[in-house]
Parts: C-alpha cells; sequence; structure tokens
C-alpha cells in the first residue's frame, strides 16, 4: 500500500502504543515519519526498525507540556524532509480517580499534556498543514463522548479536545486543511500503566478486560484506512462504537449503569 508516499507524518507520542502503531502503518503505506516523545532511546529504536524495513524516519526528543519543543521538532523534520503533511497530536495520558480525592494541580498537569499540548501541536504544524493543504489528527477518546465516576479529568481533557476538532473542522476547511477526531476505546497500549503523575509502572496489570482490548496493529491500520479515506471523525472499537452510540441515544440510562456500578464498587472495597 502507497497512499502516503512522498507524504510526511509528524506523530507525538510515538515512543509507545497507538502512537508506535500509527508510525508503523504510516510507514507501511510509504510515509516517512517524524517520531517525537520524551523517551528518546525508544524513538531510536522505532526509528532503526522502520529504516530497517525501508522506510524513512526521524527521531526528535521532545515534550508537549514545554513550549517550544514541538517548534524545535517541526524544525528538524523540515531541515530532514522539507515539509510536513499530516500533524498527529496524539501524546496522552490519564489522570483518574473521584474528584474530591484530586487537586487542582491533578486537573492542571492531565490539561498540560492533553490539552495544551494537542493545542502547541497545532500551532506548531499549522503552517506547514495549510502549506500542503495536509491533514491535523486529533486523539481523542470514547472518554470525550461519555464522562462518569473517576474519570473526571481525563474526560474533560478529551471533551475539550473533542470541541477543539469541531471548531476546526469549519474553521479549517477553507484552506484545504482536513481534521480527523480519533475516538479510541480499549486499545493495547501502556496508558493503563502510567499513573496519574505521569509515571510508568511497566508490571502493572492492565485494568480494561482483555476481550475487549483491540490489539494496537489492529487499531492502527483502522485508524489509518480512515484518515486515508478522507473520514473526519472515527470511533474505535465496537465497543467503543456501542458506547457512544448508547451515550447519544439513552444517556439516562448510561448515567444510572455508571452509577450503579461506581455504587458497586464502593461498596466492594
Ligand atoms: N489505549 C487506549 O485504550 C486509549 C483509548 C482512548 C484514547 N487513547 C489515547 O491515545 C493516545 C496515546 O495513548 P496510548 O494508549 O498509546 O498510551 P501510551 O502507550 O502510554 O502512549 C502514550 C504516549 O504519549 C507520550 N507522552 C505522554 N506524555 C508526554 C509528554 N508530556 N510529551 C510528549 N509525549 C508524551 C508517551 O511518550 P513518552 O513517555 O516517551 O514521552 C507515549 O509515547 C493518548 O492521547 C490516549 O489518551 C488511548
Amino acid at each position: 500500500m502507497g497512499g502516503f508516499k512522498d507524504k510526511v507524518v509528524f506523530i507525538t507520542g510515538a515512543s509507545s502504543g497507538i502512537g508506535a502503531g500509527l508510525a508503523k502503518e504510516f510507514a507501511d503505506r510509504g510515509a516517512s515519519l517524524v517520531l517525537t516523545a520524551r523517551r528518546a532511546d525508544r524513538l531510536q529504536s522505532l526509528s532503526e526498525e522502520l529504516k530497517a524495513g525501508g522506510g524513512k524516519a526521524l527521531a526528535v526528543a521532545c515534550d508537549v507540556t514545554k513550549d517550544g519543543d514541538q517548534e524545535a521538532a517541526v524544525e528538524a523534520a523540515l531541515a530532514e524532509f522539507g515539509r510536513i503533511d499530516v500533524a498527529v497530536a496524539n501524546a496522552g495520558f490519564g489522570v483518574g480517580g473521584t474528584v474530591d480525592s484530586l487537586g487542582l494541580e491533578d486537573f492542571r498537569r492531565q490539561f498540560e499534556t492533553n490539552v495544551y499540548g494537542v493545542l502547541r501541536t497545532f500551532y506548531a504544524t499549522i503552517e506547514q498543514l495549510k502549506k500542503n493543504r495536509g491533514t491535523l489528527v486529533l486523539m481523542g477518546s470514547v472518554s470525550g463522548h461519555l464522562s462518569g465516576p473517576t474519570t473526571g479529568p481525563y474526560a474533560m481533557s478529551k471533551y475539550a479536545v473533542r470541541a477543539f476538532a469541531e471548531a476546526l473542522h469549519g474553521e479549517l476547511e477553507p484552506s484545504g486543511v482536513r481534521t480527523v477526531l480519533i475516538s479510541p476505546g480499549f486499545v493495547e497500549s501502556e496508558i493503563r500503566k502510567v499513573d496519574r503523575k505521569g509515571k510508568v509502572h511497566p508490571d502493572a496489570k492492565d485494568a480494561a478486560p482483555p476481550w475487549l482490548v483491540m490489539s494496537t496493529k489492529k487499531a492502527a491500520r483502522q485508524m489509518v484506512d480512515g484518515i486515508e479515506a478522507g473520514n473526519r471523525e472515527l470511533v474505535i472499537t465496537a465497543h467503543g462504537k456501542l458506547a457512544v452510540f448508547l451515550n447519544n441515544h439513552f444517556r439516562p440510562l448510561i448515567s444510572l449503569a455508571m452509577r450503579k456500578s461506581y455504587k458497586g464498587r464502593k461498596k466492594g472495597r
């Protein structure tokens, strides 16, 4: 498949999970990759893997919470490849817990990465995207469609990403830039091993029921298929689609189910 031949794809959060999966999928379809995240060693080995497979890749260490990091990464990308056609604002993590067990700092930390990090990707890449009539991909979540007990900060951040996507659809259309919002359900990655401070616990158990978790490869294939097909919004995984549908059409029922399940969990503690 060569749907992205001669295209340059810039990805944040490419050192693991969905970001790394997307990098491999885009590379398989002919794209050159700009891989960014904080863990430079991981980016380097992914870059070498892509190059060994005949692809082109550049690894650039970058923290989406730091002003200027993504601009520097874009400069490095332009020096290497001369252009950016697709920017994927994917870096993110989850702060969970009841609101009264958390403080303002927890919400700030969540928004600094999941919301302001996405805005920084927008501002760093938009000039290139306009120049090349490119595509901006925003990684939302099913949690950007429904919120319930203990998911407050994460869901708030992903609702914000969805609102951002909806504003951009119309604003960017005249310049030929397409915005794609991706809302995944459970996908295999490290996200459920990262604590609310952003620290990874490699030996932690994935709390999602294994039968509901889609493989990274399958999810990445469906995402890039949707981007290539020109979609503006993608909900990934069957349970994700069902949850969004039920929430849109039967919100009181979903709300009741979430409240009951939370009460049950509290009692079981
Ligand atoms: N997997 C799921 O079930 C699921 C479902 C819905 C939505 N999502 C969304 O998918 C996106 C990717 O998550 P994932 O599931 O693939 O989790 P993951 O395996 O933990 O990957 C998260 C990525 O984000 C990067 N990142 C985190 N903080 C960063 C920062 N400050 N600066 C730069 N990079 C940062 C991490 O790299 P470094 O630590 O190396 O910086 C890593 O590459 C997130 O936006 C997440 O909310 C995931």
